[in-house]
């Protein structure tokens, strides 16, 4: 299976939007193709839309955003596309004889994934060329900021397929969840219709309106189900021993039962309390309105289940582990070789070595600009902290060595800002180390405008290593002082940036 660059959207109403301002906001360049023209300003505009909550989930380094084009030509569409994501409306007849169009245009190593909520694989591949590259991948509404999407095979599905899926959707920082075989429904939409079943015949019997159910699951279950399901939740009600204490005690009532699993008649009457019960809690907000305070939870609950490495938070912790060795990859590279003795030795690494690290490439992303239009300055110390976290990876501070309590705390920080960076500027941070010693590191960063290779600033830092569970200052393990060292004396003869002069020294000891 190929690598995914480009991803093409079958669809782009409010599902394919979703996929679009996910994919693009991770790096993915987007062909969506629609069969209505009028589709195009509405897809860009869910693009814009997402990008305030999506600027928010993550400070980690992203590489730069993908591009968005839009094609009416489906053909077109998937002839240049990596891989393709359908989100048409949900009618098997149409699923099936788009899909089957698209197969016969697309190369048959082009992945093929339906967003359907319901229908089945085996169903859905019927009539495609190179049916083994179709699945289900179904995502959850909105795509953009909840991770999960449930990978369905059909009888034709190949292993290799749904893996490529899995590591394409985990790519743009969504939890794959591969179902094992196909049932209606997926896992997730028969979960839910179970719940929404029971809502409609409380609603029709005059039990509860639609704000009283909703109340009984948020104040609840609901923040319960956040990071543990029903299943662990209900481990957790039977006190020690767990779920057999718990079956012993309400095992009964399902014989009774509390629920009516038959969904009741669709009457007049119960439309209109379903509608008018959801206009009530809405109180006058739009739609729009009452989306925007949806994503700004979400980004805030994944952002606090990410400190209990759980759930989503889990999801977006291991996002941002990526995005950071990725930000650090040519750092890697460019480290070891300064810090490897033996090319030291040989003078091969002399070329590289007589020049300041060149530690990552970014981008100044729109929301990094203040209302004069420039780069705004809490971002100068998100790119330096980047770098720095780049040239620590790259001489062995990993996961491993966090986890065993130690790392670099920052001291302190003095920026020189040397020229403006607007907008969409291409940047890169340069890197020399300055002085060492077993539990300081002293650096200077020069970041670049890549457009005319002008100094934008500087940044020059002291680190501290410190054992954080003996709260106190401590030496560095040694090899990674001598990475450090082999890096330092290389970067003896570099010159200091232009106009840079120290403010910080070590002190002897
Ligand atoms: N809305 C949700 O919450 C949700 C969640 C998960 C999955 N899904 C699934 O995603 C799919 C799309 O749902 P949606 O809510 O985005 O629907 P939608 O009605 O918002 O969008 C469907 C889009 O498909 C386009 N279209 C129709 N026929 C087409 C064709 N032949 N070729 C190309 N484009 C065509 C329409 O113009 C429209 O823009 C469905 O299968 C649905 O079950 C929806």
């Amino acid at each position: 299976m190929r690598q995914v660059k480009t991803l093409g959207l079958l669809g782009t109403g409010v599902i394919g939007g979703g996929w679009a301002a996910r994919a693009l906001h991770f790096g993915i360049d987007v062909v969506a193709a629609d069969t209505s023209p009028a589709m195009e300003q509405w897809i860009r505009g869910a693009v814009d839309n997402a990008e305030g909550a999506l600027a928010r989930l993550t400070a980690a380094p992203l590489p730069p955003k993908g591009t968005l084009s839009f094609t009416t030509d489906l053909a077109a569409m998937a002839r240049q596309v990596d891989f393709i994501q359908e989100n048409i409306p949900e009618q098997l007849e149409l699923k099936q004889r788009v899909l089957a169009e698209v197969s016969r245009v697309a190369p048959p190593d082009v992945l093929i994934a339906s967003s359907t909520s319901g229908l089945m694989p085996t169903d859905l591949q019927r009539d495609m060329q190179a049916p083994e590259r179709l699945l289900v991948g179904h995502p959850f509404n909105p795509v953009y900021l909840l991770p999960l999407v449930e990978l369905v095979g059909g009888k034709r599905t190949s292993a290799q397929a749904l893996e490529a899926a899995a590591d394409f959707y985990r790519y743009i920082g969504m939890h794959a969840l591969t179902v094992r075989r196909e049932v209606p429904g997926h896992l997730t939409d028969r979960l839910q219709e179970a719940l929404w079943r029971e809502i409609l015949h409380m609603v029709n019997d005059g039990v509860a309106t639609t704000g009283e159910l909703d109340d009984a699951i948020v104040y609840g279950p609901g923040l319960r189900w956040a990071a543990m399901g029903t299943n662990m939740i209900y481990h957790l009600a039977g006190g020690e021993s767990g779920m057999r204490h718990m079956l012993r005690q309400f095992g009964p009532c399902l014989k009774w039962p509390w629920t009516r699993l038959e969904a009741p008649e669709l009457s007049e009457q119960l439309i209109d309390r379903m509608v008018e019960g959801t206009q009530a809690q809405a109180g006058g907000r739009s739609i729009r309105e009452l989306e925007r305070l949806r994503d700004d939870y979400l980004v805030a609950i994944q952002q606090v289940l990410r400190q209990f490495n759980i759930g989503a938070g889990a999801t977006l912790r291991a996002l941002e582990e990526r995005l950071y060795l990725q930000n650090g990859a040519a750092a890697r590279e460019a480290a070891a070789r300064a810090a490897s003795p033996g090319a030291a030795a040989t003078g091969a690494a002399s070329v590289e070595t007589s020049q300041p690290l060149r530690l990552i490439e970014t981008q100044v992303r729109p929301e990094w600009v203040d209302y004069n239009g420039h780069m705004t300055d809490s971002r100068y110390l998100q790119v330096f902290g980047d770098a720095t976290d780049a040239l620590l990876r790259a001489v062995g501070v990993d996961d491993a060595y966090r986890q065993s309590g130690r790392a670099f705390y920052t001291v302190e920080t003095h920026v020189l800002h040397k020229a403006e960076a607007l907008a969409l500027d291409s940047l890169y941070v340069t890197t020399r180390i300055l002085a060492l010693d077993d539990k300081r590191i002293h650096l200077v960063h020069s970041l670049f405008r890549r457009r005319d290779e002008r100094l934008i600033a500087t940044g020059e830092q002291l680190y501290l290593h410190v054992n954080r569970t003996a709260g106190k200052a401590a030496p560095m393990d040694g090899a990674m002082r001598a990475r450090l060292d082999s890096i330092r004396a290389a970067h003896a003869g570099v010159p200091e940036p232009a106009g840079f002069s120290r403010r910080l020294r070590l002190s002897a000891g």
